[in-house]
């Protein structure tokens, strides 16, 4: 595996790829990576004959309050499980590298409207900072394909959105949850629960489960049902930032006969921001 730092020595990589007439698959992670961004690794190594991974921690996408500086930082462990995966080139660029004039000069990418709901309304700035830094990297690394969690569900809206509004030329590729075997998502910040905490937090899976089984049995009050599973959430242990039901085409609101809906959740545990969410498709069979 190649670890390339600049946007130079990338794009010469690229320009190879074109030559020689390979696909390139793309991977953008923050690093501290667990299963959940593997199975996205995986995902690209099966479709592409290239595939790049990059980890860069964007402080572009951190709040004021949010702690960019105790981010985990885990790069050796991280290199090793991309190398055993056949990873072909990692992209380790520094903030000099993709902000060369600073991050106040920096032009950005804003996706309106979705930019500013759920995760966006508690996180200012968050989705605007997520669309920029993805446009740069796409613009560098040029994929054919690039891959996302759908356990950020709204992030790859946001990006699918921008890719569209700006006709850029690539396909986005969605990759399932991974979850722990107690239902638990995975993610980067459940390395900051406790133990006790660490308890609970699969019970957002489960409620998650329960408000699906409760519109496959036909329930079509959403405002009623997010209020009375917002509820039970409160009472496992969490606090609760949003729960909701959307269309999941768009995260409108949804009508009795919307066909495919998402079900999303946040909840803090502690001061641990958790996010999870799950689909329901009425059309079909349910799917996750
Ligand atoms: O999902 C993430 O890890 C980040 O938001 C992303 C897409 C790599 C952009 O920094």
């Amino acid at each position: 595996m190649k670890t390339i730092s600049t946007v130079q020595n990338l794009r010469a990589l690229r320009k190879d790829c074109l030559i020689n007439q390979k696909t390139v698959g793309f991977v953008p992670t923050m690093g501290n990576l667990h299963n959940g961004h593997l199975q996205l690794v995986r995902a690209a190594k099966a479709r592409c004959d290239v595939v790049v991974v990059s980890i860069f921690v964007n402080p572009m996408q951190f709040g004021e309050n949010e702690d960019l500086d105790n981010y985990p930082r885990t790069l050796d462990a991280d290199k090793e499980k991309l190398r055993s995966l056949g990873v072909d080139a990692l992209f380790l660029p520094s903030v000099a590298e993709m902000y060369p004039r600073g991050l106040a000069q920096q032009t950005f990418v804003e996706v309106p409207d979705i930019s500013a709901i759920l995760c966006g309304a508690s996180r200012p700035g968050h989705f605007r900072g997520v669309a920029t830094i993805v446009c740069k990297l796409f613009n560098m690394v040029s994929p054919d394909i690039a891959f996302f969690g759908e356990k950020d569900f709204q992030q790859l809206q946001v990006i699918r959105l921008m890719a569209r509004d700006l006709s850029m030329d690539l396909n986005i590729v969605g990759v399932a949850t991974e979850r722990e075997s107690d239902g638990l998502a995975m993610s980067s910040r459940n390395g900051y629960l406790s133990k006790s905490e660490r308890e609970i937090a699969p019970a957002l899976h489960q409620i998650l489960l329960s408000v699906r089984q409760a519109i496959a049995s036909g329930e079509r009050s959403f405002t009623s049902l997010e209020t009375r599973f917002a509820a039970q959430i409160e009472e496992t242990g969490f606090k609760t930032d949003y729960l909701v039901i959307r269309n999941a085409d768009d995260l409108s609101l949804p009508q009795a006969d919307t066909p495919r809906l998402v079900i999303l959740v946040a909840a803090y545990l502690g001061s641990t921001r958790l996010i999870d969410n799950l689909t329901v498709d009425l059309s079909a069979a349910e799917t996750e």
